[in-house]
């Protein structure tokens, strides 16, 4: 007669996790050579918000943003304009910094860092061409003049905006979102499948399903065949993240009530140790539980290794979460039922990191040199010369700037000198005090708000920028240390 406890076990299946999971690289290729699919990673840290997107400093931060993966939305005036601009990737959202009404709250929906390109339109008096090229050439002078009101745009503009941000309470501190199962992406999809113990030879089934503006981990957790566990895992992501600016991972499920898993690895290998931590659910409410990397327990094949050492958080290659009739070393999971069962995920989180800036500003090099005692305008760049008749565009400035400090956001203001369409192959020099004169490519202020961005040490500074005579790569860490 057939033991009761054991049912047919499905080869096909069993095929496709080990060849989706690449355990034999070769097949995996094949298959997604096959599907022609292109396993491209987000940097998943957030949406990535550019104002003034369509502008010369703007649209190559977006550029850069674009080539690195990460998700941005730009804030422009004119979709139209924007379209013809920007990659198509970018999210667009329309609106105007100077009307509050424009800027609602799903503005802010999901953002992580804000940098401000915006400015006041400045053009030659006697007037530019379509595209703007004699205000970005920068090598003639031409007499400027404002379109726009300075205290509008550089003052108003920028409290509207910081306002938005305040109010919408999304950009949090410290944190990276990994996993954002609430705005489901194809690359979400190509990065979960299930690991169930087919690969053992049982039957349980699960998926990684994306439904109501979440994730759902569910199936059937069977123990014929000597089984009883279902999972889904992510691929191995390449290169490893690197989590040490971290405490632990943060997850927010809404379970039923069972004891599930979560599994990290700092090894690449299908089959090595598995750093665990079980965690309990209640049934169908929303949880937000911390797992610090230091309580994670390192396991290989459901047997604890005391001697692996903590989680190494420089290099995590993949995640997982699991349901298991097993705990560790052969204890049972005392909320364990065979059956249905299903987790929902709204989101995993990196938390516990430094702060690093919310709100990046570019401002101007000169903001406070305007009446300032003993200054000889004649040696002063044009900008501050001609402040006055250009709207006490400098005085405005250096009025946003004040509204960023003061906004509790973390910040970076970087005041460049004057800006030039040349191709960013210098060192920059960053010093503090406003005295610096000089000029600098608007391809190496984008590339400067991009490392600032991801960097605590570029947090709460302000500072001018110019760049040397030397060719060459800026080091960027020494840049935002040496500034106080
Ligand atoms: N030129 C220099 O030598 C120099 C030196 C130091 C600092 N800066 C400052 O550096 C920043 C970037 O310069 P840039 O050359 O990239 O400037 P830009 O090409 O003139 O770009 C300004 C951007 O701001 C947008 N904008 C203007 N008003 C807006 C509003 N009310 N709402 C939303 N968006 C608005 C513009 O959008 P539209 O495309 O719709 O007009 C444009 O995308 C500016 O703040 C500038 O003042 C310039």
């Amino acid at each position: 007669m057939k033991n009761q406890n054991t049912s047919r076990w499905d080869f096909g299946r069993f095929a496709k996790t080990i060849t989706y999971f690449d355990v034999i690289p070769f097949l995996g290729c094949l298959q997604r050579l096959y599907q022609k699919k292109q396993i491209k990673r987000d940097k998943n840290m957030g949406i990535i918000l550019v104002a003034g997107a369509t502008g010369g400093v703007g649209r190559r931060v977006v550029s850069y943003l674009v080539k690195n993966h990460y998700p941005v939305r730009a804030l422009v005036r004119d979709k139209v304009k924007a379209e013809a601009i920007l990659a198509p990737e970018v999210e667009l959202f329309e609106g105007d910094i100077t009307i509050p009404e424009t800027l609602t709250s799903q503005l802010m929906d999901r953002v992580s860092t804000i940098i401000c390109c915006t400015g006041t339109r400045v053009q030659p008096v006697e007037g530019d061409t379509p595209n703007r090229e004699k205000y970005y050439q920068g090598l003639k002078f031409y007499l400027p003049e404002v379109v726009d009101t300075p205290e509008i745009v550089e003052y108003r503009g920028i409290e509207n905006l910081v306002k938005t941000a305040v109010d919408s309470k999304s950009l949090r501190v410290g944190e990276r979102l990994l996993f954002d199962f609430s705005n489901p992406t194809l690359d979400l999809k190509n990065t979960w499948g299930a690991v169930d113990d087919i690969v053992m030879g049982g039957v349980s089934q699960s998926s990684l399903r994306l439904v109501n503006q979440s994730g759902l981990f569910l199936g059937n957790v069977s123990t014929a065949n000597s089984g009883g566990f279902a999972s889904v895992r992510t691929r191995n992501f390449n290169p490893p993240w690197d989590l040490s600016p971290y405490e632990g991972i943060e997850l927010r499920v809404k379970g039923d009530g069972k004891r599930y898993k979560l599994i990290l690895r700092s090894e690449g290998k299908w089959d090595g140790i598995g750093y665990c931590y079980s965690f309990d659910t209640v049934y169908d409410f929303w949880q937000t539980l911390r797992v610090p990397f230091q309580d994670l327990i390192p396991v290989f094949r459901a047997k604890t290794v005391p001697d692996a050492g903590y989680f190494d958080p420089s290099k995590v290659y993949s995640m997982q979460l699991m349901l298991s009739k097993f705990e560790y070393d052969g204890v049972l999971n005392p909320k364990f039922q065979p059956g249905p069962f299903s987790l929902g995920i709204e989101s995993i989180k990196a938390y516990g990191g430094k702060p690093t800036p919310q709100f990046i500003l570019i401002s101007s090099a000169g903001v406070t040199r305007v009446g300032r005692p003993g200054i000889n305008l004649e040696e002063e760049p044009p900008i501050v010369r001609m402040n006055d008749q250009l709207g006490g565009i400098l005085t405005w400035k250096l009025r946003g700037e004040e509204v960023v400090r003061n906004s509790g956001l973390t910040y970076t203001i970087i005041r460049p000198c004057a800006l030039t369409e040349k191709p960013g192959d210098k060192v920059l020099l960053a010093d503090q005090g406003d005295t610096i004169k000089g000029e600098v490519s608007r391809e190496a202020i984008a590339q400067l708000c991009i490392e600032a961005m991801e960097r605590p040490e570029a947090t709460n500074k302000t500072f001018e920028v110019r760049e040397t005579r030397d060719k060459g790569t800026t080091n960027w860490g020494n840049l935002f240390t040496n500034l106080s």
